[in-house]
């Protein structure tokens, strides 16, 4: 029986991709969004995945759509903690709301989750849970300290929650994606951008499709071998 997934953030830029890659390997995949109705509608009518709106940051909403989920397509065997925001800004500017809104979307977005899915993993003894952290909570970003802060706490849960699923067949890991080409960078001012690209050994932005890769491998009925780990695709930035 096909593997059911619920991927957050699932309908645009790197977590469309990793929609698609799961999809492509066989999986049921649901995609949760947090606001852009007409960009879930136009995934939907293209792919066939289905688009459930929550917001992540808010824990009562990640047990209903969830159970939303899990009544319509069954029980959940792979979790990808995808969705995540920027509010970039350096600390003399940054507000208590920037700071918060990132730290409870993305960091407390990964716990919201595990919550609803990780019990019932572990009874079933099956799961795959990979959170996409990012290069900038590997190595801090200039204007980023929500942001840093959450992806790097992202890193330390993984590590955390790996050890215990571990005895029970659910791995828990992470992938480290660089400057991808999607929205969220598109939104860092030009020149700051082109600074960044040049210090990147590959010479590029990556494509969304080169994380969902990554994120597609540790889904995987054979990487059960593989847990706790955070697998970088940055093109060479940061080699952690
Ligand atoms: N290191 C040291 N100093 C820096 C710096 C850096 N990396 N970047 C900027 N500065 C300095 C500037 O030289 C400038 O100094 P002076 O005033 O002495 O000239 C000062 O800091 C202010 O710089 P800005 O003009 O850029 O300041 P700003 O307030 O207009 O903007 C900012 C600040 C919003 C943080 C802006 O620099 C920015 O957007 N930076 C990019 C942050 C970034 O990389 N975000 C990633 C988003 S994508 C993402 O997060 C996905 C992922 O996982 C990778």
């Amino acid at each position: 029986m096909a593997r059911i997934a619920i991927v957050t953030g699932g309908t645009r830029g790197i977590g469309e991709a990793i929609s698609l890659a799961l999809q492509e390997m066989g999986v049921t995949v649901a995609a949760s969004y947090a606001g852009n109705e007409e960009r879930a509608k136009a995934f939907t009518d293209r792919t066939g995945i289905p688009a459930y709106k929550w917001d992540v940051s808010d824990f009562d909403a990640c047990q209903e759509g969830t159970k939303r989920i899990e009544a319509d397509l069954g029980p959940i065997d792979i979790l990808v903690n995808n969705a995540g925001i920027t509010r970039d800004g350096t600390l003399a500017r940054m507000t208590y709301e920037a700071w918060k809104e990132v730290i409870d979307t993305n960091l407390g977005g990964c716990f919201n989750m595990a919550k609803a899915v990780f019990p019932g993993m572990l009874t079933r003894g099956y799961g795959r849970i990979v959170n996409v952290g990012s290069i900038n909570g590997q190595a801090g970003q200039y204007g980023q300290v929500n942001y840093a802060a959450a992806k790097s706490g992202i890193h330390g849960f993984t590590k955390a929650l790996a050890q215990e699923g571990a005895k029970k067949g659910v791995t828990v890991n992470a992938v480290a994606p660089g400057y991808i080409d999607t929205d969220m960078v598109a939104a860092v001012p030009a020149e700051v951008l082109a600074k960044i690209v040049a210090k990147v050994p590959v010479g590029r932005l990556g494509q969304a499709h080169e994380i969902a890769r990554g994120v597609a491998f540790l889904c995987g009925e054979d990487a059960g071998f593989v847990t706790g780990s955070t697998l970088s695709i940055n093109g060479g930035q940061h080699m952690y």
